[in-house]
């Protein structure tokens, strides 16, 4: 046979996909104890599942984090990535969705094969533990349960990885690098940030005066109105003013270096212009993938509520609400969400300069 007849010979539906071996892997326990309970199937398919999924998200996430590894981004790739990105989004709706499926389990059925799992848990997906890891879940800002590491439930091969993926660059770090390097936050004359604070602080002044003016409110009302426009102000300030800043770096009240904020703004801001499109596309899908991640986090807690109550988790955590916890403290990319703090009406907008925004014009646009 030559070279080429092997390289395209043919290959059977069945071989490819492996699934003798896949379809062979559902060993229910309760069927092993002879105590067979039916849903036992639908709980084992529906984790081998997820974690298929789970191999295909990080085979996506990834070949990106690669994209980004270099200090200089190929522009080229920018699409790429962000179209890796959406599919990522797109699996994490699924992976919302199919709890519907699962919770076609009633309690009273779960209870049939739940004492045969002990301590299997959730806790054990390496998977789900490396998407955690490679976006940007770091280890200090875990809800713990039983005073041991997270990590703990694994092998000392998968400690190993999961502690030299942490150590490296996740995604979070990579396009924080990314964004320090945004170029035209300064060029020539154009000086981003002190335009921007010209605006935001026309757009407050504004907000004042018609807080003030309105009939609307009594006195009481609209000075709690202004105090609260002032926290607002705090916030703005924490941008513009690099010291505060650093202080809430430090603080671990937000995770973006200064010089990665100011970026990220400049591109929400200016994303009309054609070459800050697909970098906003970027920025908007990592918070997808965030907001899809947090919800599982709710949707699985609820789950676990209507499944077994207040009792404890196969892994030991408190169950409910050890699970509760982690969707409010693992969000990851809570600072891009900050930015919707920061943004202004764009009637507000400052105008670029008309050399700035040819420069940010595709080489084809027409400018007037
Ligand atoms: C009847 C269905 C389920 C129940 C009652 C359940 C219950 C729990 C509980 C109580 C925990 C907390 C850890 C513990 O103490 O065990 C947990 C964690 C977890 N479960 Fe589930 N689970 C179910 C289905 C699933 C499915 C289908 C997946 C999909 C992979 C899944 C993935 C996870 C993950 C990844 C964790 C770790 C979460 C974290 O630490 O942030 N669970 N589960």
């Amino acid at each position: 046979m030559s070279e080429n007849q092997n390289k395209y010979g043919s290959v059977h539906y069945t071989d490819y996909l492996q699934l003798k071996k896949i379809l062979d892997a559902q060993h229910m326990r309760s069927v092993e104890l002879a105590e067979p309970a039916h849903d036992e199937m639908l709980f084992i398919i529906i984790h081998q599942v997820y974690e298929l999924w789970f191999k295909e998200i990080i085979h996506d996430l990834s070949s990106v984090m690669d994209m980004f590894k270099d200090n200089n981004v190929d522009e080229k790739n920018i699409g790429t990535a962000v179209h890796r990105l959406n599919r990522i989004s797109e699996i994490l709706k699924l992976l919302v969705q199919q709890i519907s499926v699962l919770e076609t389990l009633t309690p009273l059925d779960f209870l049939d094969f739940r004492n045969y799992l002990f301590p299997a848990s959730g806790f054990q997906s390496f998977q789900f533990r490396k998407v955690e890891v490679c976006l940007g879940l770091k280890s200090q800002t875990r809800q713990t349960y039983n005073n041991s590491p997270y990590a703990s439930v694994f092998s000392e091969d998968q400690r190993t990885e999961l502690q030299l993926l942490e150590a490296g660059d996740s995604m979070l770090q990579l396009i924080e690098k990314w964004l320090e390097r945004t170029p035209f936050l300064q060029w020539k004359e154009f000086k981003f940030l002190e335009t921007y604070k010209v605006a935001v602080d026309n757009m407050l002044k504004k907000e004042q005066l018609a807080i003030r003016e309105t009939p609307f409110l009594n006195d009481a009302e609209k000075e709690l109105r202004l105090k609260m426009l002032g926290d607002t102000d705090t916030y703005f300030a924490s941008v513009l003013d690099e010291e505060k800043h650093n202080e809430l770096l430090k603080a671990g009240t937000i995770k973006l270096s200064y010089k990665a904020t100011l970026g990220a703004l400049f591109i929400n801001l200016y994303r009309d212009e054609p070459i800050l499109q697909l970098p906003f596309q970027l920025l908007s899908k990592l918070i997808d993938i965030d907001e899809l991640l947090t919800t599982w986090r709710y949707r699985h807690a609820q789950m676990v509520l209507r499944m077994i109550g207040r009792k404890i988790g196969t892994g030991g955590s408190s169950g409910f609400d050890y699970l509760l916890n982690t969707a409010i403290k693992h969000q990851i990319f809570i600072d891009m969400h900050n930015i919707s703090t920061l943004m202004i009406p764009r009637s507000e907008l400052p105008e670029l300069p008309p050399q700035l925004k040819k420069q940010l014009s595709f080489y084809y646009s027409k400018i007037d």
